[in-house]
């Protein structure tokens, strides 16, 4: 008998979602003005220990308004890791400004701060750290590197919901943090995102910018004095975030235990590198990733290809962004070596996730991978 497929990650919905959303509904606030929406966002400021957070529509739109809040523009340069997500690159091109790539620490697969410096020029205005996978990034050196040359950080936190950095939540860590709820993420709202910042003048601007600049206070004047974007996310999806959150201890507990069960199998296993560890680091495990090391025996594509054909989903890592066609084109600067993001591209995978992912999956997935092995 064939075994069940595992999706490498799928929502946990467990909670009062149906419950806000019917509420939402019902009483017919369903747009972005709504009770939710402040809900949400005050519950999650809270939980960051944070003074503001703002809701958007996605990730990729958190990003891109954190920037433009921070006056980010044209002529500006961002430092982003190579090592990422497409979106922490295109919302620096968004607001007009050119990403500059930094290369990953091998292990990590986070941004290398001590490469950071090098990459520095009079038009650097901001670093964007990003939490790979779930693993904090090396705060403390690149605070230091950016107060030292007056530069913003905004934190991509998108894969980091529930990770700290030396007990400090992620997120929390730069001027601004910036979240994903899109559907794998550690609590989801199907797609939505959230800007957090302690500055009061940021946060303004983040709510200005993110609804078209319409004036903050005042009657609503259809009077705009800047353009901006509508990023505003709807009551009924705040619904479903608010259910998450109160949930949001459980599921990071449940992605650090199946992060636990599979180091236990795996580690020490002949061809496979488990997820670094750092002692500043309290990885909320976003992903399980692993590499498949030369010495496996079969390349990182045919293990994907062995492990789908025995159920079981995967993905690949993420192709650096210094070899992406559409930064080429937009004008970013993609000469130099990348070596670092270039191993892991080349051998990382992630292993099936989900937080309601079970002992006995776990056990499938570790059987079937080193089955593999040649
Ligand atoms: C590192 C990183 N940044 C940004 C994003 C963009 O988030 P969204 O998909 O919600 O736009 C993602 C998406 O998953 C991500 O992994």
């Amino acid at each position: 008998m064939k075994e069940p497929f595992i999706p490498v990650c799928e929502p946990l919905l467990a909670g009062n979602e149906l419950k806000y959303v019917t509420e939402a509904v019902s009483k017919g606030w369903i747009s972005s003005s709504g009770g939710f929406v402040k809900e949400f966002e005050q519950r999650f400021a809270k939980y960051l220990g944070v003074e503001h957070a703002v809701t958007v529509t996605n990730g990729t739109a958190a990003l891109h308004l954190a920037l433009v809040a921070a006056g980010i523009g044209e002529g500006d340069e961002v430092i982003v890791p190579t090592f990422t997500m497409i979106a922490s690159a295109a919302a620096v091109c968004y607001a007009g400004a050119k990403p500059v790539f930094v290369d990953c620490e091998r292990d990590t697969f986070n941004l290398d701060v001590s490469r950071v410096a090098e990459k520095l020029t009079p038009r650097t205005r901001a670093i964007m750290p990003v939490h790979v996978y779930g693993l904090p990034c090396d705060m403390e050196p690149l605070a230091a590197l950016a107060e030292k040359h007056g530069l913003v950080v905004v934190e991509d936190a998108a894969e980091a919901i529930g990770s700290r950095y030396d007990d400090q939540p992620c997120g929390a860590l730069g001027d601004l943090g910036c979240f994903s709820f899109f559907a794998n993420k550690a609590i989801t709202t199907g797609e939505g995102g959230m800007v957090t910042t302690d500055d009061a003048e940021l946060a303004q601007k983040l709510r200005y910018f993110k609804n078209l600049c319409f004036p903050l206070t005042g009657p609503r004047r259809y009077v705009h004095e800047h353009i901006g974007f509508n990023y505003r996310m709807p009551n009924t999806v705040a619904a479903i975030g608010l259910a998450q959150l109160e949930r949001v201890d459980d599921y990071v507990s449940m992605r650090r235990e199946n992060a636990r069960r599979y180091n236990e199998r795996l580690r020490g296993e002949r061809g496979i590198t488990v997820p670094a560890e750092r002692a500043y680091a309290y990885n909320s495990f976003w992903m399980y990733a692993i590499l498949i090391e030369d010495d496996f025996g079969l390349s990182r594509d045919a293990v994907m290809q062995g492990l789908e054909a025995r159920g079981i989903d995967t993905r690949s890592f993420f192709v650096p962004l210094h070899r992406q066609t559409g930064l080429v084109e937009y004008g970013a600067d993609v000469s130099g070596s990348y070596p670092n993001s270039e191993y892991a591209s080349a051998r990382g995978l992630y292993l099936p996730s989900s937080s309601g992912l079970t002992a006995e999956q776990i056990e499938r997935v570790c059987r079937e991978l080193l089955a593999l092995r040649r």
